[in-house]
């Protein structure tokens, strides 16, 4: 293969987060450096995504109803994997084992025990797996990890996130495993925590990372753990995470879908001489009082399409980050630890306001928007606060040598 040639890359899914992957590969793809071909897409039920594989067949893209088939197409060099969690690992492995190259969505898996096989296979195979928290590849990321890294704006004092994104029960039902503490035997933990916010945490966790590839690693979790709507997991979250660095710093993490209105995660890290602000908006370093902000990269998602190519292609880049299963395994310990330390705590019903949207019911904690608000100000978790009623103190469990999920507290 010569450095000239576009990267081949087939794509699992013609649905969901799928559709926007096959976007990016048409409209960013040819420009990319490599360049990257969509050569090929792999869905099972073509009756339900007709029109979109009529659309890219017509692009050009050969079209599949099976990912073994799809993994023979001829001169395929890597896939991408925008599909169910629990799908992640054994779809990366047998990408991994006709040695292709794998870009794998968010989170990589609902274990630390699968990412830790997963690395094992991809060493073995000697290809590469990179992860899709696309913040990462955000050009803005690493000039922040930098100045982070140099000692510039002092020793980290402390990180908060607090979020609120609305999700509707049309949200849990459009798949099985939404919500679900595992699909089949496998554990897929779905949450805020872990699907739709989870970028807020891991990026948090990269940033403060005790190098520039690294996210730092947690020591020890605090969590409590709530259910408003009708689902088998948590859908609102407070933990402090105590994290592996020179200086004290705590994460404290504040995270629902379990609320009426949108309010965009923030999150700030503190730090002796001022402050680093990330939205989904704008990045902002506040250094002895003065605050420079600057919006975010709407090409990030594309840096992460060339950031894939070219790790095919053995080539990388000194000015972007890539997100790797190491790194993403600092989120998943969370993930995993929070969900063995503390049962769930279901919402009294008289603490919930039914919230109608266009297409289903949100199961809202009224006024959370404004605890987390002042819980994040206070660097407080939620029981801590006494803000709300139902709340319960925080499960704890030390990480030092935390190396395999054991199973929720609360049994599925
Ligand atoms: N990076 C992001 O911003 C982002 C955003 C949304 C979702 N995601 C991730 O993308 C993944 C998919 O999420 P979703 O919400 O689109 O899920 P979904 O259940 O709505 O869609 C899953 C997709 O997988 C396909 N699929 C299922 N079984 C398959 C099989 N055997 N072979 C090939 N394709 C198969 C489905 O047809 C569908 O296209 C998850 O890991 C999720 O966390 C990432």
């Amino acid at each position: 293969m010569t450095s000239t040639e576009a990267v081949k890359i087939g794509v699992a899914g013609l649905g969901g987060y799928a559709q926007t992957i096959a976007q990016l590969l048409l409209d960013h793809g040819p420009a990319t450096q490599p360049r990257a071909e969509f050569a090929a897409v792999c869905e099972p039920d073509l009756q339900t995504h007709a029109e979109p594989a009529e659309r890219l067949r017509e692009r050009g893209v050969t079209i599949y109803d099976n990912y073994e088939q799809m993994l023979e197409h001829p001169g395929l060099e890597a896939v991408w994997l925008p599909v169910p969690i629990d799908l992640h690992v054994p779809f990366a492995e047998r990408a991994l084992a006709k040695g292709l190259d794998v870009m794998l969505e968010k989170p990589v898996a609902g274990t630390i025990d699968e990412i830790d096989q997963l690395i094992a296979a991809r060493d073995a195979a000697g290809k590469q797996v990179l992860v899709g928290f696309q913040d990462v590849y955000d050009n803005a990321t690493l000039p922040l990890k930098r100045r982070l890294l140099s000692g510039e704006l002092g020793k980290v004092l402390s990180a908060t996130v607090h979020g609120c994104w609305p999700r509707d029960t049309h949200y849990f039902n459009r798949a099985t495993w939404a919500g679900a503490l595992r699909r089949g035997d496998t554990w897929v933990l779905d949450s805020p925590a872990n699907n739709a916010m989870a970028h807020f945490i891991n990026i948090v966790l990269f940033l403060l990372g005790n190098d520039e590839a690294s996210s730092a690693r947690p020591t020890h979790l605090a969590a409590e753990l709530y259910r408003a709507a009708d689902i088998e997991n948590f859908d609102t979250a407070s933990m402090r995470v105590t994290l592996n660095r020179p200086d004290p710093a705590n994460f404290l993490i504040h995270l629902t879908h379990a609320c009426k209105t949108n309010h965009q995660p923030l999150i700030r890290i503190k730090t002796e001489r001022g402050e680093v602000g990330w939205t989904v908006h704008d990045t902002s370093v506040t250094l002895d009082g003065q605050t420079l902000t600057t919006p975010r990269d709407s090409l990030m998602r594309r840096n992460m399409l060339e950031a894939f190519a070219q790790s095919v292609r053995g080539e990388s880049s000194n000015d972007r980050c890539v997100a790797t299963l190491e790194s993403a395994r600092c989120h998943t310990t969370i993930i995993n630890a929070a969900s063995q330390a503390a049962a769930i705590t279901p919402v009294p019903a008289s603490s919930i306001a039914a919230v109608q949207t266009e297409a289903g019911t949100v199961h809202a904690i009224p006024e959370i928007e404004s605890v987390f608000e002042r819980c994040a100000a206070q660097g407080q978790m939620l029981h801590e606060s006494g803000l709300l009623p139902f709340t319960v103190p925080a499960a704890e469990l030390d990480l030092t040598h935390y190396s395999r999920f054991a199973g929720p507290a609360t049994a599925p």
